[in-house]
């Protein structure tokens, strides 16, 4: 076999429609910063350029602790065990997010228990979340879902209620908001994922932030081994296992986190400019008969926007399948696709189970129940209408009419067949 027959898997961002959009994930400044740090040899550890964007970090969020790791999902991992996760325990998650979200609940043996979305936002359903705590949920998972935000209040009040804990994944919406408080800093922790296709790019990595010491002790415990010197533990707990910790290590790469920390300067103009071609874009949506955008809650101010979903609705009398659709999308030159995550629940891991650490041990295997199509309606009814269409960063001028010319079209050809 040559190297031409493996598919090349590059997953940092590129414009997803070019010709319409002048936007570079990457400049010059990230290149010259990561040939300086290399001839410095800032390549491991609790570097000063590290702990400087872990500082940028929690003052940028408004948050007391933050600490980087490789990637998002070992971010999770730590978020999961400082909050006390294990064997036995339950975990809710919305049935729609990235599978990361809660891969690594498992890896800790807990049970995952997913939760329907309100079908107008995508977001996780809090009347659903109540509905599913029992004596063994440990914690909830509030995914901020493309950009989108929460009902924040509405899952505060059930982790009130009940006294379970939320972890906010902030993954696909860096800067968000919800009333004035950046999402993120809302829960008991945050985890954000900085892999090369989000807002703010480390290429791969991660960051944690939480006001509370005693998790954030914990999350240093289970990735940061020997990086004594940027740990800064806030209490004795934990001293006599310095600098070792657990000796797990998921620490960042300094490069990546040094690429992330120009990233981070560039968020607020990426949102601003990102929230202008949605906004602009959803207004033409809504002219459409048969297409409509995605609610976002009062509170809420999306970020990041990492995605850009709308709802196709057809009418009873002449209904085109969403599949046909897009595919009318794509024969006018629109970047259009269905929805790139599956719901959880359909995979025949959470379906069926999996005997994860062999033997029939595990959260997945034993008297786990599984899970069956109609488990989530809400969020099953809408899925498959899902449309996701370009996210231009800088758009050129007129791409919005372009777009909205280029939806019309398609939307004329499907309906008038
Ligand atoms: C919602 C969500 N959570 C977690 C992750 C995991 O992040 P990473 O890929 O950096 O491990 C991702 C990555 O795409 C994600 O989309």
């Amino acid at each position: 076999m040559s190297d031409k027959d493996f598919p090349v898997f590059i997953q940092t961002a590129f414009p997803q429609q070019p010709e319409l959009d002048r936007w570079q994930q990457i400049s010059r400044e990230e290149a010259d910063l990561v040939y300086a740090m290399t001839l410095r040899n800032e390549l491991s550890g609790g570097t000063p350029v590290v702990r400087e964007f872990e500082k940028r970090w929690r003052d940028w969020c408004g948050l007391e602790y933050s600490i980087t790791t490789m990637n998002g999902s070992s971010a999770l991992y730590c978020a999961y065990f400082g909050l006390g996760v294990g064997p036995g325990d339950e975990v809710i998650c919305p049935a729609y997010t990235w599978i990361c979200t809660i891969a690594p609940a498992l890896f800790l043996g807990a049970r995952p228990v997913f939760a329907d979305s309100d079908p107008e936002t995508l977001q996780l359903d809090p009347e659903d979340v109540k509905r599913k705590i029992t004596p063994r949920t440990k914690a909830i998972v509030a995914v901020h879902l493309w950009g989108n935000v929460c009902d924040m209040d509405r899952l505060m009040a059930v982790s009130h209620a009940t006294g379970v804990p939320v972890l906010e994944d902030c993954s696909h919406a860096h800067g968000a908001r919800y009333g004035q408080r950046i999402v993120g800093s809302i829960g008991h922790v945050a985890a954000w994922s900085l892999q090369g296709s989000k807002p703010v790019s480390a290429g791969e990595g991660g960051v944690l932030a939480t006001n509370d010491a005693g998790i954030f002790e914990r999350a240093c415990l289970a990735g940061q081994v020997n990086r004594i010197g940027g740990l800064d533990l806030v209490t004795k707990t934990y001293a006599y296992l310095q600098p070792l910790g657990l000796g797990m290590k998921f620490r960042a790469h300094p490069l990546g986190i040094g690429i992330a920390g120009i990233q981070l300067a560039k968020l607020d103009a990426l949102n601003r400019s990102r929230k202008a071609y949605v906004e602009a874009v959803e207004e033409k949506i809504d002219g459409i008969p048969g297409l409509r955008s995605v609610k976002v809650y009062p509170k809420a101010e999306r970020g990041g926007y990492y995605a850009f979903p709308i709802i196709h609705q057809p009418n009873a009398s002449s209904r085109v399948p969403t599949a046909t659709l897009i595919e009318c999308f794509r024969r006018q030159g629109l970047a259009a696709s269905s929805s790139p995550y599956p719901l959880l629940h359909r995979l025949p891991l959470f379906a069926k189970g999996f005997d994860l650490f062999t033997d029939q041990r595990g959260p997945l295997c034993g008297d786990y129940p599984g899970y069956r199509q109609g488990d989530f309606p809400a969020i099953e009814n809408v899925f498959d209408r899902l449309i996701f269409l370009p996210m231009l960063s800088n758009p050129v001028p007129g791409a919005v009419d372009r777009i909205s010319e280029m939806v019309a079209a398609a939307m004329d050809k499907a309906y008038s067949r």
